[in-house]
């Protein structure tokens, strides 16, 4: 008797053992997840992540099972949690359109996925969840800079070989975002939102090293002093709520007198993206934390 074997029918792609961002998002926490490790609470109710961005610190919280079952990340980009929402529920879909565009990429048909929004082109919510992570994977160092209309600006990057589709990366993050609420939103909403006994992971747009190297266009809206100091007002009233919270920030002089009457952690952070001087190499951040 002779038996036959199916002709392997799984993909041959290394599968990430562990969930991890699936974008690349500027002040992403990937590198700083081993010194945040000594300071997570090892006991909370609700996990909120309002400044959600990549979302490394809520995968890395998954992969080690520390996540409760209500957990709430949101950000005030429409484009990134409309990604982030199309990875959860249709996420074999937009596998299919990303292999589209990894098949068509070039300079001129990146340009062409740019333009779509100054045209006006109305695409479905797996259309533009592809076109956002095409774009992110494909320009000039994963920035997500929009103009005052909105409209994404950043030119190509100067990629040999951009990894438009990693499936095994969409495939975990989509199981870890299953059962997780996800909401467009501004971090004034906490005020409200927020509970006893929840933790909060806060990274929002850093108080800039110097005021000109400053990038904190994320959205069409910057982020600027006053949003900082409504921020650590949001803080402040959480801690007295009895919430549990943690922020990271520069470790500036402005952000040291802002959160003074808490415990400021240091750690080191590698920085790329900053084209002034002060921002590459090691430096000093700020880790806030009310517990
Ligand atoms: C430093 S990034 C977060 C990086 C993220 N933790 C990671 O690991 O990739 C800051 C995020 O805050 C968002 N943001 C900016 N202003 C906001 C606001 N007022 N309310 C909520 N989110 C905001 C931006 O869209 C951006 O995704």
């Amino acid at each position: 008797m002779s038996l036959s074997f199916p002709e392997k029918s799984f993909s041959t792609e290394t599968t990430p053992k562990e969930a991890k961002p699936f974008l690349k998002w500027v002040g992403g926490k990937q590198q700083l997840l081993a010194q945040y490790e000594a300071y997570f609470p090892a006991e909370f109710n609700r996990y909120i992540e309002p400044f959600v961005g990549g979302g490394a610190v809520f995968f890395h919280l998954w992969n080690s099972n520390r996540l409760p079952q209500h957990v709430c990340l949101f950000d005030n980009n429409e484009e990134l949690i409309n990604a982030y929402r199309v990875v959860r529920d249709q996420v074999d879909a937009l596998i299919g359109l990303l292999a589209e565009h990894k098949k068509k990429h070039s300079k001129d048909y990146y340009y062409r996925v740019r333009r779509l929004d100054r045209e006006n082109v109305d695409l479905t919510d797996v259309e533009r969840a592809a076109r956002t992570i095409y774009l992110n994977k494909t320009c000039y160092n994963g920035l997500y800079r929009v103009n005052s209309k909105g409209q994404f600006n950043v030119p190509m990057g100067s990629y040999k070989n951009p990894r438009i589709l990693y499936e095994a990366v969409l495939a975990a993050a989509s199981v870890a975002l299953q059962n997780v609420s996800l909401e467009v939103g501004d971090f004034r909403q906490l005020l409200t939102a927020a509970q006893k006994g929840d933790f909060i992971y806060f990274d929002p747009p850093y108080d800039p090293l110097s005021k000109t190297a400053s990038f904190t266009s994320y959205t069409a809206s910057n982020f600027g002093d006053q949003d900082q100091r409504d921020l650590a007002d949001v803080f402040t009233t959480l801690t007295e709520k009895g919430c549990l919270c943690m922020l990271s920030n520069s470790y500036t002089e402005f952000i040291r007198e802002l959160y003074k009457s808490f415990k400021i952690e240091v750690v080191y952070a590698k920085r790329a993206v900053n084209s002034d001087a002060n921002g590459r190499g090691n430096i000093k951040e700020s880790l806030i934390i009310n517990f």
